[in-house]
C-alpha cells in the first residue's frame, strides 16, 4: 500500500451503488476494488475479450463475496445495458478495444466496439434516466499528434518548448487513427448526452494510466509491458527512439479522481476533464527501461524499431482543471508507483508464462 498524501476514506457521502462497464479490465478491476473496499456495491459487465479479464474478475470474486460479475457485450445487449442502469447512482464506462494498432487492423470492430458500444451506454442510460452519473474512459489521443506544438530534445528527452503546464482540455481536437476516431466519437457523444438530454456525464481524457493487475501488451500498456518484459528477464522493443515522454498516472490515484469527480457532481456534470500524472510525472521510454534495469539489477535488453503511427514525442496533460473543480492531483510519484506495480508483477510471473 502505498501512502497518500490526503486521506482516501474520509468520504461524506453515502454508500452507493456503482456499475462498472469494462470492470474486468485493468483500470475497471482497480476502480471496483476502490469503490468496494470503501463499502460501496458494485457489479461489473464485461465480454471478458481482454486477455487477464477472467483471471482480474476471479481475484475480485475472490476478495468481495458481494460482487456481481456479469458477461455482457455492449455491442449487442442493449436489454441487459437498460436493465442494469437502473437503480444506480453511478455509471463507470471503462469497456473499450484499446490498442491503437489493432484499430488498424481492424477499423470495423474498434468502432463498434468503442463508438457503437458507448452509444449503446448513453441510450440505455437516456431512455432510464433517474439521475445516473456516467464517467466515460476517454483518451489523451483526441488531441492527434500535437506537431504544431513546438517540441525541443533536453537532456536526452523530448519537451514541449513552451507549453509547461502541458495539454489543457482546450487543445483542438484533431482525432487520428481509427482508436482516436471511435474513442474520439464517444468521447464527444457522452459530452453532448449532458447537452441534449441532460444526463450527469463526465469525460475523462486519461493519459498512460498503469498499476497492479495490467495486462500490458507491447501494442498497449507500455509501463506494464515493459516491467513485465524486465521482470521475466526478457527483451524490449521501443518503437522510435525511446526519448518520447508521456505523464503516467498510477490507477488508484485514478479511481481517486473519479470518487472526488462524483462527490462534486454539482460543479463536474457534463464537463470534459484530463487526468493524468502531470508536469510532476513524466517519463521517458528510456527512463523507465533505466529504472526497471536498476530495480532488477541487470542491463534490459533492448531493441529500436520505427515509429508507430500517430505517436506523439510529447504528452503531458495539463491537469489544472481537475484540480480546481475537484481539488485532485496525483498522489502517487512515477517511481513509487512502479515499485507497486513491478512487486505485483513479481508476485504473478507464473500469469506471464514464467513461474
Ligand atoms: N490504460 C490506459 O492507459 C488508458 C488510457 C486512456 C484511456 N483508456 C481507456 O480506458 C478504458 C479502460 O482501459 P484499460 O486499460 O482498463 O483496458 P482493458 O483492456 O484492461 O479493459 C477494457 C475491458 O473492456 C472489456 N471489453 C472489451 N470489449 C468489450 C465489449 N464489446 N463489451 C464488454 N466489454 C468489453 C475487456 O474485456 C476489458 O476487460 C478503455 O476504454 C481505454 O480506451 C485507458
Amino acid at each position: 500500500m502505498i501512502a497518500k498524501g490526503h486521506d482516501l476514506n474520509q468520504r461524506t457521502w453515502p454508500l452507493m451503488k456503482v456499475l462498472i462497464i469494462g470492470g474486468a479490465g485493468f483500470i475497471g478491476v482497480n476502480s471496483a476494488d476502490y469503490f468496494l473496499s470503501r463499502g460501496h456495491e458494485v457489479a461489473i459487465l464485461d465480454n471478458f475479450s481482454r486477455a487477464g479479464s477472467r483471471r482480474n474478475a476471479a481475484w475480485l470474486a475472490e476478495k468481495y463475496r458481494s460482487i456481481s460479475i456479469e458477461h455482457v457485450d455492449v455491442r449487442t445487449d442493449l436489454e441487459v445495458l437498460r436493465a442494469r442502469v437502473r437503480g444506480v447512482a453511478l455509471v463507470i464506462h471503462e469497456a473499450g478495444q484499446v490498442a491503437v494498432t489493432t484499430s488498424v487492423l481492424d477499423p470495423r470492430s474498434d468502432f463498434e466496439i468503442n463508438a457503437l458500444g458507448t452509444f449503446n451506454v448513453l441510450e440505455a442510460l437516456r431512455q432510464n434516466n433517474e439521475g445516473q452519473v456516467l464517467m466515460y474512459a476517454s483518451t489523451n489521443k483526441v488531441y492527434g499528434g500535437l506537431e504544431h506544438l513546438g517540441v525541443v530534445e533536453r537532456n536526452g528527452r523530448y519537451e514541449f518548448d513552451a507549453l509547461s503546464d502541458g495539454v489543457p482540455e482546450t487543445e483542438p481536437l484533431d482525432f487520428y487513427s481509427p482508436y482516436g476516431c471511435s474513442k474520439g466519437a464517444a468521447d464527444q457523444y457522452v459530452h453532448d448526452y449532458a447537452r441534449i438530454f441532460g444526463l450527469r456525464t463526465i469525460v475523462f481524457r486519461q493519459s498512460c494510466i498503469y498499476g497492479p493487475h495490467q495486462f500490458g501488451l507491447e501494442d498497449q500498456g507500455w509501463v506494464a509491458w515493459f516491467s513485465i518484459r524486465a521482470s521475466l528477464g526478457q527483451p524490449i522493443t521501443i518503437y522510435g527512439d525511446g526519448k518520447q515522454i508521456r505523464d503516467v498516472l498510477y490507477v488508484e490515484d485514478l479511481a481517486e479522481a473519479y470518487a472526488r469527480a462524483y462527490e462534486r457532481i454539482q460543479i463536474t456534470a457534463g464537463k470534459i476533464y484530463n487526468l493524468g500524472g502531470g508536469p510532476k510525472n513524466t517519463l521517458s521510454l528510456l527512463e523507465l527501461v533505466d529504472l526497471l534495469g536498476r530495480r532488477y539489477r541487470r542491463e534490459q535488453r533492448v531493441a529500436f524499431s520505427d515509429w508507430r503511427p500517430g505517436d506523439q514525442r510529447v504528452f503531458v496533460a495539463n491537469i489544472n482543471k481537475a484540480q480546481e473543480d475537484f481539488g485532485w492531483e496525483p498522489a502517487t510519484r512515477a517511481a513509487q508507483g512502479i515499485e507497486a506495480l513491478a512487486t505485483w508483477i513479481d508476485a504473478n510471473r507464473g500469469m506471464f508464462g514464467q513461474g
